[in-house]
């Protein structure tokens, strides 16, 4: 299981408001109207929302810097003496921002319209006095018992119709008119202040937005807000009817003022797909539009400050790409090592390198600027069983996330808290709150080498040939994921799982990887992978194939083609929009019940490789070549994988998925190859990328492995004899 790339409690779904209701309530921004399939309304939004163009102008993020780190910290929890030995502290052990702000509505308005920031104004200076610079952050995450108690509507309720109460976080939907204007006013004072003070480098919305483990809010704000979102999509009832499919078990709506929100907990069977389909497009949208909302707020009154939120890493309710626009960078959050096993005997102290690495390939990919905003600092709280990183693993991410091209780094947190919900969580210095922990110890050293690494960077680097020439884009659209979510057809499946093994095989034959959306243009990548890429339209088919025609390699896999943008199934034979495309038919797909597995057999190796998730029987057409079979079940004999020619570029159709990923892997290696291009092997779980004029390999597997340095090449970090942890970073 990939649960190291989600934080088990965070299994979040949403709400959201309606355009037309913050228009009519005179809020400001409003979400996007237009109710188009994800991918699409990314566009949509471009056209909406207050510019990031501004981060053109404004060089936030010099290349000569690469990368600039920084660390959390809450002023508000420590006694007003520590304020300056801490800032002190922070600055000497390398450090170059602060962040804070995030948690602490209460401390800036502790009771309704009396505002208090001399605290945090104070923190300011004293971080500029080191010449620290300082990110804020809107505290709309923790609105104060004030606020519930006047307004308990600002809070969100959860499936089951309990309203939540104070004494937590991300407990108000954004989705209520009311909260907003309690957020709108608190942003106005904080830019007032802050907006234009030239220490305040720049802003983070929210934080993580989400409600958690709570999943979506379904109170009456978040309804009406989903209601009007539906009409907008829809335009007339007849047309959600059909699109919903509500001629089955008399579904029928006469009025959009009939729909609730599709819930199961409130639900004899099971839930209408093609309503909850539509249900997290709406929250996704929603979300984006609050960030929009709070983004024009900060932009009103700031000047030359940039402005982002924190993303979780691969969160699938809150679809980051919605709001590329309104972000002058992408940030998320990481947390590597809290309970999952991960791969090889130490991977619980590793972490997923494969999984970061398709996190950051896809953040950076949204708008050309991204950063992790909290990367963890060592020892966690929240998880299963928060197991002590290995030694080296915080330098390790912190060298993945700049081979990854992040800008921005930030650690979560400073000082390791005395009290509150976090006790067990580590920080760069431990309880007596001026010693460095272990982790701090990674980090203070990383950031020395980056320092180093800032002096060798060449003025114009430039990208190394062969590495550009295996660039490969992998189309994402979390359509796809709610959709195969929603009815996998087998509990084997594991949507994530299935696309991180075209990540794995990528990374292994040293593909630099864009995870990109439908808006990208295709053509400028010679390799597309589109896995298990459920939702199509005619529209999307036409792209892949000119795109093959015109000479690009596609590879598309299991699941791929079967539905309509509504989830319908085609009327016409199994994924009938790509048949022609793939050159061959799919009579049948097969699933397995544990501990049952079958085997195919590669025409590629000659090697048997064993499944048990999901296979296809393909009938390939006359021109169509058998990448592999099926060695067993009543359709032993039969085509699992193939590929053919079409005008100057090839599409391959992988019909399996395999336990070890090794089969997609065989099958991407070939089509590289065949493209001509010179490719890598490296072990799984090294990774290794190229940025700034440097390479940089990373050993998340559990054993030494060798970097692959020329042999005139030193590194400049690391040593090229890799053990688990370990980095190397070299130029040629
Ligand atoms: C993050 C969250 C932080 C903090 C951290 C602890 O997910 O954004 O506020 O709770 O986890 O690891």
């Amino acid at each position: 299981m990939l649960r190291g790339m989600f934080r088990p409690s965070l299994s979040a779904k949403v709400h959201s408001v309606s355009p037309l209701r913050y228009a009519r309530l005179g809020l400001g921004a409003t979400p996007s109207l237009r109710a188009t399939a994800l991918g699409l309304a990314i566009a949509a939004t471009a056209a909406l929302s207050a510019p990031a163009a501004a981060a053109a102008e404004a060089p936030y993020f010099p290349d000569k810097n690469m990368m600039t780190v920084g660390v959390y910290y809450y002023p508000e929890a420590w006694p007003r003496e520590q304020w300056a030995r801490d800032m002190a502290n922070i600055k000497k052990f390398g450090f170059e921002y602060v962040h804070m702000g995030e948690f602490a509505w209460a401390f800036m308005e502790p009771e309704e319209g009396r505002f208090d920031f001399e605290w945090l104004e104070t923190n300011v200076r004293l971080a500029a006095e080191q010449g620290l610079r300082v990110v804020l952050c809107t505290p709309s995450a923790t609105p104060p018992v004030w606020l519930s108690r006047k307004h308990p509507e600002i809070l969100m309720v959860d499936a089951s119709g309990r309203r939540m109460n104070h004494g937590s976080r991300e407990h108000a939907t954004w989705s209520s008119p009311v909260y907003r204007r309690y957020v709108e006013r608190i942003i106005t004072e904080m830019t007032k202040r802050f907006g234009r003070n030239p220490a305040v480098w720049g802003w983070q919305i929210d934080n993580e937005l989400s409600h958690y483990g709570k999943g979506y809010s379904y109170g009456p704000d978040s309804r009406d807000a989903f209601r009007a979102w539906l009409e907008g999509r829809h335009g007339t009832i007849d047309r959600l009817n059909k699109a919903w499919g509500n001629a089955f078990w008399s579904q029928m709506y006469n009025d959009f003022d009939q729909i609730d929100i599709p819930n199961s907990e409130e639900l004899v069977a099971s839930v209408n797909e093609h309503a909850l389909l539509d249900f997290q497009r709406w929250f996704a949208e929603e979300a984006a539009g609050y960030i929009r909302f709070q983004a024009d707020l900060l932009r009103k009154d700031s000047s030359a400050q940039w402005v982002t939120t924190n993303f979780m890493n691969l969160h699938k309710e809150v679809y980051p790409p919605l709001s590329g626009k309104d972000l002058d960078i992408v940030t998320w959050t990481l947390y590597p090592v809290h309970g999952d096993l991960n791969k090889g005997p130490l991977g619980f102290r590793l972490g997923d390198g494969v999984g970061m690495s398709f996190m950051g390939d896809f953040a950076r990919s949204i708008n050309g600027s991204h950063g992790l905003m909290e990367l963890q600092p060592g020892q966690v709280n929240w998880g299963s069983v928060n197991s002590q990183p290995y030694p080296g693993a915080m330098r390790n991410w912190i060298f993945e996330a700049f081979a990854l091209g992040a800008k921005l780094l930030c650690t979560y947190r400073y000082r390791q808290p005395l009290f509150g919900n976090e006790q067990y969580h580590h920080g760069i210095v431990g309880t007596d709150g001026v010693t460095l922990s272990r982790g701090g110890e990674d980090w203070v050293q990383a950031m020395r080498e980056i320092r180093l690494l800032r002096e060798k960077r060449p003025a114009v680097p430039t990208e190394p040939r062969r590495y550009a020439a295996r660039r490969t884009a992998l189309l994402y659209n979390v359509d796809n994921r709610f959709d195969v979510d929603n009815h996998t057809q087998t509990v084997r499946w594991n949507t994530m799982e299935h696309v991180l093994k075209y990540q794995r095989a990528l990374k292994s034959a040293g593909a630099p990887v864009d995870v990109i959306t439908e808006d990208k243009d295709f053509s400028a990548y010679r390799f597309l992978v589109a896995p298990a890429y459920q939702l199509v339209d005619e529209a999307l088919v036409a792209r892949w194939t000119k795109y093959v025609e015109d000479g690009g390699h596609l590879i598309l896999s299991t699941r791929t083609g079967t539905k309509d943008r509504n989830a319908h199934l085609w009327e016409g034979p199994w994924a009938a929009p790509i048949l022609k495309l793939i050159g061959a038919r799919i009579p049948l797909y097969d699933v397995l019940p544990a501990p049952r597995d079958g085997r195919v057999e590669s025409a590629l190796s000659s090697r048997s490789h064993e499944w048990q998730v999901w296979a296809e029987v393909l009938k390939p057409e006359p021109g169509t070549t058998v990448l592999a079979r099926h060695k067993d079940q009543f359709y032993a004999g039969e085509a699992a994988a193939v590929t053919r020619k079409l005008g100057k570029g090839t599409v391959t159709y992988v019909g399996v998925e395999t336990v070890s990923g090794d089969l997609e892997k065989e099958i991407v290696r070939r089509v590289l190859t065949d493209a001509g291009v010179a490719i890598e092997d490296y072990p799984d779980l090294l990774l290794v990328d190229w940025r700034d004029g440097f390479w940089i390999a990373s050993n998340f597997s559990s054993v030494v492995q060798k970097a692959p340095l020329p042999p005139t090449a030193k590194p400049l970090v690391g040593t090229a004899e890799l053990p688990p942890a370990g980095v190397a970073i070299w130029s040629e």
